[in-house]
């Protein structure tokens, strides 16, 4: 039996689609944003935040605007580059980011014995060498602020004008999902950045769909994938926050389970068995860009939801748990209020659900819930994220 697949990469992560549906809008606005680096290159920098919650296309959107602005650059003469770092895969340190930058320059650059600060300076000589301009994505920009607080962004940002009169040559976009993140910034590094923010909605239903129908033809062979599959996995993905990373996945694994059964085509039966395994790897980044305590306290529920056959745990076990975990790592236990935020958070997340209960003796009382997850991976999960490395959670 022949595989159904075509061409699975075409659904992998890292493939990067020619077209973007939905986002024209978006992308154009990036362009009015970026205008003036091409009408009047080195007058002015700029800097971009694009937000939206995992799978909204923040990743392929600012690669596709970067493609379309080196190209329009090169058209120009402009000699323009464009260059997208991931924080994350980079440890969240502005050194191995930087020397990610400067590598694209000089591949043969020495690994060792420059500090962060350095590597910026030999950066922008870099730049004036080569009379050049630089846009750089700083893609789950998360980690870097986690790491190194406003530092990194403060050195970027301020880098053009400590050379008053020379060009500007660098500018940004900041990829983060929650904007909260700012607000661990210096109030100066914090009102440079948030001029421009674009926002990237969750996809609905529909939207999903079409990304799907694009891409079917090219990761699959033809009619073998039918519109009914098609609309249970984008309804899925819609419920799912949006989320065409999800949508994409779930499609991909429906395929793999179709191709095991020897199956003809792609069923919504394929897709509900593939439901259960693209939770976890879709989650595992989202867990980790939670705070510290926001970690803590999942590890706790997690535990908790082992240890019991319960479907949901009250807000006081769930404390009593929490303190417990903060006392094995040795972390101040955070108060009732900020716990509560942690709980209403992780909800809008979608990794607990949070429901309150207006039966029982005491009272309203707030219930927890684990939906989707084994709380035995969860647990997993989360140890990998908690090893006290170097005295950090
Ligand atoms: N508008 C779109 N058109 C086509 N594919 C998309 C679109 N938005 C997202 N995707 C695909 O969905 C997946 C998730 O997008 P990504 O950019 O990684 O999201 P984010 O960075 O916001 O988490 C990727 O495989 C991407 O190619
Ligand atoms: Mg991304």
């Amino acid at each position: 039996m022949r595989s159904l697949f075509r061409d699975e990469s075409k659904l992998d992560i890292n493939y990067t689609p020619r077209h973007l549906q939905h986002r024209d809008f978006q992308l154009e606005l990036m362009s009015q944003y970026f205008r003036h680096a091409l009408e009047t290159p080195g007058k002015m920098t700029q800097r971009v935040i694009v937000t939206g919650k995992v799978g909204t296309g923040k990743t392929v959107l600012t690669q596709h605007f970067g493609q379309k602005i080196t190209r329009e650059a090169q058209r120009r003469s402009i000699p323009l580059r464009y260059i997208h770092v991931n924080c994350r895969q980079n440890k969240g340190s502005f050194f191995l980011v930087l020397q990610r930058i400067v590598t694209e320059f000089h591949p043969t650059f020495p690994k060792r014995g420059y500090s962060a600060e350095e590597l910026l300076q030999v950066l922008m000589q870099i730049l004036d060498e080569q009379d050049a301009y630089l846009l750089i994505t700083l893609d789950e920009l998360e980690p870097l602020i986690e790491n190194e607080g406003s530092d990194p962004l403060y050195k970027l940002t301020r880098i053009a004008e400590s050379h008053p009169k020379e060009p500007g040559r660098l500018s940004l976009i900041c990829i983060l999902r929650e904007l909260r993140w700012l607000n661990k910034l210096d109030a100066s590094t914090r009102s440079t950045l948030q001029s421009n923010i674009l926002t990237l909605d969750d996809y609905t239903q529909k939207q999903l769909q079409d990304i799907l129908n694009d891409r079917i033809p090219l990761a699959f062979r033809a009619d073998v994938v039918p519109e009914e599959t098609v609309m249970l996995t984008s309804e899925l993905g819609e419920e799912e926050g949006g989320n065409a990373r999800y949508a994409i996945e779930l499609l991909w694994r429906a395929g793999k389970y179709a191709d095991a059964e020897k199956s003809g085509e792609v069923t919504p039966e394929h897709v509900r068995k593939a439901v259960g395994s693209v939770y976890s790897t879709v989650r595992r980044d989202e867990i980790a860009t939670l705070a510290p305590h926001e970690k803590l306290l999942l590890l706790a529920l997690a535990r908790r939801f082992q240890q019991t056959a319960a479907a949901h745990l009250s807000m006081g076990d769930a404390e009593e748990s929490y303190r417990i975990v903060c006392e094995e790592f040795d972390e101040e236990p955070r108060g009732h209020t900020q716990l509560w935020k942690y709980v209403k958070r992780l909800s809008n997340l979608g990794v607990i659900n949070a429901t309150i209960s207006t039966s029982g003796v005491r009272g309203k009382t707030t219930l927890i819930g684990l939906p989707r997850v084994p709380a035995s991976d969860l647990e997993n999960e989360l140890t990998g994220f908690l090893k006290p490395e170097a005295g950090r959670i």
